[in-house]
């Protein structure tokens, strides 16, 4: 065992602007997984995670519900705290960046920048809401495209034709919030500057703390030349205030990894832990931030720049994963694959996923694939299949043959030697964040296990009194190998793995496979774990897909930050059965209106022929309400009603919709409302 290391581990900090999904969960699993390994190893090993509290964005979102910025944060940390717990993420503690000893960090670095000349002021000119009053974002400028004249785009690039351009060039801009036309504003901003770093970054990216192909990466940025990097943003802005600027707030980029510092100072205090050990210049402890491949520049390049200059030590270790893919697309909310963490714990037990990210993490950047028909099979196939089945198979001799004590020599000493030397192998695959290798590696020693068993084939030996001994030796192996391999999985199933120690009456630790279980008492078996079942995951998309739909005809003005969907390909084929189901009905808008709050959706009224319904329609961009009154469409009047944030909607008018614009179905004339649609 090597000497007992000093680690602090972070994963990126969610922002608190929405709740989690699968992506966010290879992440924290990912992180999850090393730490467990370390504290196995008996190393001190602290995780420490917490919500990214400031910005724009989650100052809009609480505006939009009509709650304070605090309210909001608070809300949305209970929720992903929820999800970190259900989803077996082991945090040390979990905070948030809007705190006190975040807004003393953060001023004291900056304070330390400003003293080693690293901060500069200039004026700049950027787009203004004349209506908020809010300087605005690229991304919350919407316009036609300067050069393809597609509408609706943002302010900094096209998603049809791909250009990029200054959100002024934009034809017929206006501001995503209110709709106003932005006017152009100048106002002072603070930089930090990051040019004179260039040097020091050379050397610090070079230098074994990131995976090569992050280090290539940003070589390009930093043969291009760095840039100076705004800190600042304007009032009203949810932030921590500059000491000594007025109504200018640091950028939620400055301070976000400070809180990484923060959430630990705040730990320190409740475990009586040193924090200068951590975090001083000259720190021996170890550094190590999980993070996704969007955020490298913030970690490699501003971050470690920042802490040079404020005299604190810099990462040890920035591992970089890539995305989360679903069945080989980028995650779509209409294909239902826009998986919340919540809609995946409703439906199915997060050690499957656990196992199954294990299966697929490396030290690369590449996306990873969640591919669900894959997912069902690994799981069933290796820790139901290989690992649980040699439990199973094993423990009903040992409790009937010899009342559940296990034989006091071991069968067959190589293959016990050859399960437990795979420990070492096992242990790299682990601390080089290989888990796929990790989870190869046991799998093979799995096959070897219950090679052995079918092999001896103990059901039949145990029809023959003289055997029965033979027939608890080899049981006897088969548990204690299957001790082994699950003291191999504890970093990534540690509720099957508890659920296992009671089986086993045993704890189990690291060093653990070095004394195998002999002339011991185990429990009786219990179930460790079940099958997958297809009709589970189905059932997660299907939610999935109708809570994606809910949220966007109830969603606002708040851009999306997400890249564009690919072309939306055909749903699976349904039989007639299913078609028919949906009952389809002709219905007269009889009024249409605005509603207050809500930039997308106008409130209809819908004449049935027998009744009425009052529908919400995300629809309001395309048609104004006065040209749809009178007018036929076609609804579905069989959805179960929807409370939404304006009222209850009663069913779902049909249009067409893409980026490309919105388009209101309609019957030839003559139609009758309430007529059914076949
Ligand atoms: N708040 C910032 C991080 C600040 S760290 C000082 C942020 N938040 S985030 O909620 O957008 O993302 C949190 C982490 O989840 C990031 O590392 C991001 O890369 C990761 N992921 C978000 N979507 C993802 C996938 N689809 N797949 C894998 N990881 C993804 O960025
Ligand atoms: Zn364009």
């Amino acid at each position: 065992m090597p000497k007992t290391r000093q680690i602090l581990v972070t994963s990126a900090l969610p922002y608190a602007n929405a709740a989690l999904h699968l992506g966010h969960i290879l992440e924290y699993t990912q992180t999850d997984i090393w730490v467990r390994f370390q504290k196995m190893r008996g190393h001190e090993c602290y995780y420490v995670c917490g919500d990214d509290a400031h910005g724009t964005a989650i100052m809009l979102k609480a505006d939009e519900q009509g709650i304070t910025a605090e309210e909001h944060i608070a809300n949305m940390r209970a929720i992903h705290e929820a999800d970190f717990n259900d989803f077996l993420i082991g945090v040390d503690h979990y905070s948030s960046t809007h705190s006190e000893e975040n807004r003393l960090f953060s001023e004291l670095i900056y304070q330390r920048l400003v003293a080693n000349d690293h901060i500069a002021q200039r004026t700049i000119v950027q787009s203004f809401d004349p209506e908020k009053n809010i300087f605005l974002a690229d991304r919350y400028i919407r316009g036609t495209c300067p050069k393809c004249k597609t509408a609706d785009q943002y302010g900094d690039n096209c998603e049809a034709c791909g250009a990029t351009y200054q959100a002024t060039e934009l034809i017929d801009a206006v501001s995503a919030i209110s709709g106003a036309t932005p006017i152009e504003k100048e106002s002072l901003h603070y930089f930090f500057k990051l040019p004179e770093f260039t040097d020091f970054l050379q050397h610090w990216t070079r230098d074994g703390h990131l995976q090569g192909e992050v280090a290539n990466k940003l070589a390009e940025w930093l043969d291009s030349g760095l840039q100076e990097w705004d800190i600042s943003r304007d009032g009203p802005y949810f932030g921590f205030e500059i000491p000594g600027t007025p109504d200018k707030y640091f950028y939620v980029w400055l301070d976000a990894p400070i809180g990484y510092m923060a959430i630990f100072k705040s730990l320190c205090e409740l475990r009586g832990i040193d924090f200068e050990r951590f975090w001083a210049a000259d720190s021996s402890a170890e550094l190590h931030h999980f993070i996704g491949k969007d955020i490298v520049n913030f970690h490699a390049l501003f971050w470690p720049a920042m802490l040079h200059s404020a005299g604190f030590r810099t990462p040890t270790q920035i591992s970089v994963h890539g995305f989360v893919t679903v069945n080989g697309k980028k995650m779509s909310k209409s294909r239902g694959t826009f998986i919340n963490a919540r809609c995946y714990l409703e439906h199915l037990d997060p050690e499957y996923l656990r196992y199954y990210y294990a299966s697929k993490l490396s030290r690369s950047v590449e996306d990873i694939d969640l591919n669900l028909g894959d997912f069902v099979q690994k799981v069933n196939s290796d820790l139901v299949g290989k690992v649980v089945n040699i439990a199973s198979r094993c423990a009903k001799f040992i409790a009937q043959g010899n009342a559940g004590v296990l034989s006091e020599n071991i069968e067959n000493p190589q293959l016990w030697a050859q399960v437990r030397d795979a420990q070492e192998r096992i242990a790299e695959h682990y601390e080089n964040r290989d888990f796929g290798k990790a989870v190869r590696e046991i799998m093979a020693q799995a096959d070897a296990a219950n090679e052995y068993i079918a092999a001896r084939e103990p059901w039949k030996l145990n029809k023959d009194d003289s055997q029965r001994q033979q027939v608890q030796d080899i049981c006897s192996l088969g548990i204690n190998l299957f001790r082994l391999l699950v003291i191999y999985l504890k970093p990534i199933l540690p509720q099957m793995v508890a659920a296992s120690e009671e089986f086993l009456n045993d704890q189990l630790d690291w060093d653990s496979v070095h004394t195998p279980l002999t002339g011991h008492r185990i429990e009786p078996f219990k179930p460790l774990l079940k099958r997958v079942e297809n009709e589970r995951v189905e059932a997660m998309l299907e939610a999935s897909a109708k809570q994606a739909a809910a949220l966007q005809s109830a969603s606002q003005s708040e851009p999306q930050s997400s890249a564009p969907e690919d072309s939306e390909p055909l749903a699976p084929q349904i039989d007639y059965d299913d078609f028919i189901k949906v009952d389809l009905r002709v219905a007269k808008i009889v009024s249409a209106e605005a509603v207050e709050g809500a930039d997308k959706l106008l409130r209809l009224t819908l004449d049935l022929g027998d009744s009425t319904r009052q529908v919400f329609s995300g629809i309001k961009s395309a048609y104004k309400p006065q040209d749809l009154e009178g007018r036929l469409t076609l609804m579905v009047a069989n959805l179960a009603p929807r409370k939404m944030r304006f009222g209850v909607s009663e069913g779902m008018v049909l249009a067409a919709g893409s980026k490309e614009g919105i388009y209101l179905l309609e019957p030839d004339s003559g139609a009758q409302p309430g007529q059914r649609v076949t």
